[in-house]
């Protein structure tokens, strides 16, 4: 079976190139390079023995994946290609609804023309905005109201109406939760640029000495230890998650959590990193961080009884992998 994965070279994207590979797919990545590098493709290759193709190219290029897919025999498309960083899709909303909606819909349209049934995409967590956790596939959404979480609900909506007029297609809408870790050879794992925004890059920036310290973002949340609780999960069950949904889905659209239904406080991550990596991470608590809930953690038993799929790894080996990559960069 020939898997199309966009945004293969990225963090979630590698890992799950891996697990494909592993597992006997044969692989083609199409990525633009914008937040990866080429050399991701040699790590895979290294870790698997298997050599993806890879295709630099844009998602939203209709000629760029039209040729690909009149090239190979694609069965499905996972579509992880997308940008993510909340607080630049405020200062760049056009480029982002340009970026994912666009992606997405090429894709889309590509799958129709070359009769590829089933396709997977990259949702989040933050379509569920301020409901009531643990969030569940059937609550209604409310986006928080930034462009990046509306082009996730945008993306799942076309998405739906597509298939609702093609009821052959498979879709899977992964909704993931806080993907953390690396694999554990220690190649691939998240290298964001720049400082980062998310809360494991940067204490493996802080346990590194690369920033000073780690701003805690508020200890007045309604949660036991005031802090924001998150559900982490680690990166490389997530790719499993995947493999369990091109697998196991029939046709039609089907929603599914990627969490490990357990909540984990900002000062419960760092206690375990300190743990699991015998390093102090030192830390200061400051004002919340604007659009930020204080809980967000999955009920998973869907994805559960429907794919068999339960994430395997806990918080002591998600602080160890991110940890090991970190200390493998340059
Ligand atoms: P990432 O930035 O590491 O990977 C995304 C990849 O897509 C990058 O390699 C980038 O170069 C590529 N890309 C972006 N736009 C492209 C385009 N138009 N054409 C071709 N390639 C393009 O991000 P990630 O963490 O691996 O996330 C993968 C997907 O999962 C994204 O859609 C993201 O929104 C979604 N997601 C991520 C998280 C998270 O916390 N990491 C949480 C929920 C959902
Ligand atoms: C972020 C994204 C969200 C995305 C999710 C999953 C933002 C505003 N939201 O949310 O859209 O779906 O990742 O990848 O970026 N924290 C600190 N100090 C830090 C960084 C974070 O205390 O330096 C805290 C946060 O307040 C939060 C927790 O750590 O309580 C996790 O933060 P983060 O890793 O950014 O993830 P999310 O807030 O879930």
């Amino acid at each position: 079976m020939l898997v199309l994965v966009t945004g293969g070279t990225g963090f979630i994207g590698s890992h799950t190139c891996v697990e494909l590979l592993n597992s006997g797919y044969e692989v083609i990545i199409l990525d633009n390079l914008v937040n990866s590098k080429r050399e991701v493709v040699d790590r895979i290759a290294q870790i698997t023995g298997k050599r993806p193709l890879f295709y630099e190219a844009d998602a939203t290029d209709e000629t760029a994946v039209d040729l690909i897919f009149s090239t190979h025999p694609i069965d499905g498309v996972i579509h992880f290609a997308g940008l993510k960083a909340v607080g630049e899709s405020v200062q760049m909303p056009l480029a982002y609804y340009k970026n994912n909606l666009l992606s997405t819909i090429v894709l889309m349209e590509n799958c129709v023309k070359y009769g590829v049934q089933r396709f997977v995409f990259s949702s989040s967590a933050t379509v569920y905005g301020e409901n009531q956790v643990p969030f569940v596939e059937t609550m209604e959404l409310r986006p928080r109201t930034n462009p990046y979480g509306e082009t996730k609900a945008m993306c799942e909506r076309i998405l739906t109406d597509a298939a609702s007029i093609h009821p052959e297609l498979s879709v899977s809408l992964l909704r993931y939760f806080n993907p953390v870790g690396a694999h554990e050879s220690g190649l691939i794992g998240e290298a964001p640029q720049g400082i980062p925004n998310n809360l494991m890059p940067y204490i493996t920036q802080v346990a590194k000495g690369i920033l000073p310290e780690l701003q805690v973002f508020g200890n007045d949340y309604p949660t036991p230890d005031g802090t924001g609780v998150r559900d982490y999960i680690h990166v490389v069950d997530l790719a499993e998650g995947h493999l369990a949904a091109l697998e196991q889905v029939g046709p039609g659209v089907h929603i599914y959590n990627l969490g490990t239904g357990r909540g984990t406080s900002v000062l419960e991550l760092i206690s375990a990193f300190e743990e699991a990596n015998s390093i102090r991470i030192p830390y200061r608590i400051v004002g919340r961080r604007p659009g930020d809930v204080a809980e967000c953690y999955a009920d998973v038993s869907k994805a559960h009884a429907e794919l068999g799929w339960t994430a395997k790894r806990g918080v002591y080996e998600m602080c160890r992998d991110a940890w090991r990559f970190e200390k493998n960069q340059g």
